[in-house]
């Protein structure tokens, strides 16, 4: 079976600064990620602030190409396909974004916000769209009188089941959701989460789930992929990274990460310092200047990412730490 999507060592770079005596820097927001989310299933990515979570989501939507790398979505490379081609493979990635007020038009209807990708890609008349619409407005368990409302009407969990739905409206196989659930209340996050979990069986979905919070990806994650700068640190079965994480930062991750049973609060290690700048990153492991575990290697030579019981980790001490 193809995977829904792949990524071979996606790199973004931005070139930034050049004013009159600023040096042009090279902003390195994703640096070489590759993973492969099979059909059905959720693969995580987690990171904090600045790890480059939305510039690869915007990467797998194709909304901008790679620097270099290649991403292939149901076995296809989208980088040499002409236009018409790659339009479909656009509508075959949806996104759904962390913020419901800022991507949901506040002027139009719940009824129009959902019938307008059918309306944009001439898909059915008028009634067959409202048809369509409406079956959605059910499956994310809004209400039918909800149709004819406002987004601003609506809290933020409505809001971000509004914005699942528009999302769905072309059936894609892949959903890229860029921290949906970050933006609301504990108690609504559970239920949003769950929603996606369900519609993922009814639909087969694959999910592209980016979040800074490791609790949240506990719940919908099949596999983790933890970012730091733009490159893999540690890349896992979800079971597996949360018995036993193996990189430094991905136990910083999980010790600064609540949880509910305190028994499970075993590593005491937390992130410190902040995350270096991307345009100057340290030479060798880019995690060194924060790491307890850091040696004068580390500062001289970045880990490459291999194999470890069943991980992927990038760290030189990965067997050492763990013992
Ligand atoms: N268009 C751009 N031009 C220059 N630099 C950029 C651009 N987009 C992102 N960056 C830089 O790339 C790095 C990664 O940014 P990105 O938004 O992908 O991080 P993120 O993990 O999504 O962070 P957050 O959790 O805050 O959303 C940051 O240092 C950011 O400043
Ligand atoms: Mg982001």
């Amino acid at each position: 079976m193809t995977a829904a999507m792949q990524a071979r060592d996606l790199r973004r770079h931005y070139p930034v600064g050049g004013g009159m005596f600023r040096p042009r820097g090279l902003v390195k927001a994703v640096d070489g990620v590759s993973f492969t989310l099979d059909r059905g299933k959720t693969l995580a990515i987690v990171g904090e602030s600045g790890s480059g979570k939305s510039t690869l989501a915007r990467v797998a939507t194709l909304m901008e190409p790679p620097t270099e790398g290649d991403l292939l979505l149901d076995g296809k490379p989208t980088a040499e396909v002409d236009a018409a081609a790659r339009r479909a493979l656009r509508l075959s990635v949806q996104m759904v974004f962390q913020n419901p007020y800022g991507s949901l038009n506040p002027r139009k209807t719940v009824g129009s916000i959902l019938m307008e990708p059918l309306v944009i890609n001439g898909r059915g008349d008028r009634r067959a769209r409202e048809a369509s619409a409406r079956a959605m407005m059910d499956r994310v368990g809004l209400r039918q009188d909800h149709f004819g409302r406002y987004p601003h009407m609506f809290s933020g969990g409505q809001r971000q089941r509004i914005a699942l739905a528009r999302a769905l409206m072309l059936n894609p196989p892949v959903v890229v959701a860029d921290e949906p659930v970050s933006a609301l209340d504990v108690s609504i996050q559970a239920q949003v989460l769950n929603l996606m979990m369900d519609l993922q069986e009814e639909l087969g979905l694959a999910y592209l789930f980016i979040s800074h919070d490791l609790s949240v990806v506990r719940h919908i994650a099949d596999d983790v992929l933890v970012l730091y700068l733009g490159r893999t640190a540690e890349h896992a079965p979800k079971p597996s990274l949360f018995a036993r994480p193996r990189h430094p930062y991905t136990r910083a991750l999980l010790a600064a990460t609540p949880s509910v049973d305190p028994s499970e609060r075993k590593h005491t290690e937390v992130v410190r310092g902040e995350l270096p700048s991307p345009l100057n990153p340290p030479p060798g492991c880019a995690f060194a200047t924060r790491c307890p575990h850091a040696d004068p290697r580390c500062a001289a030579e970045a880990p490459a990412l291999r194999p470890l019981d069943g991980h992927l980790v990038a760290c030189h001490h990965a067997e050492a730490i763990d013992a």
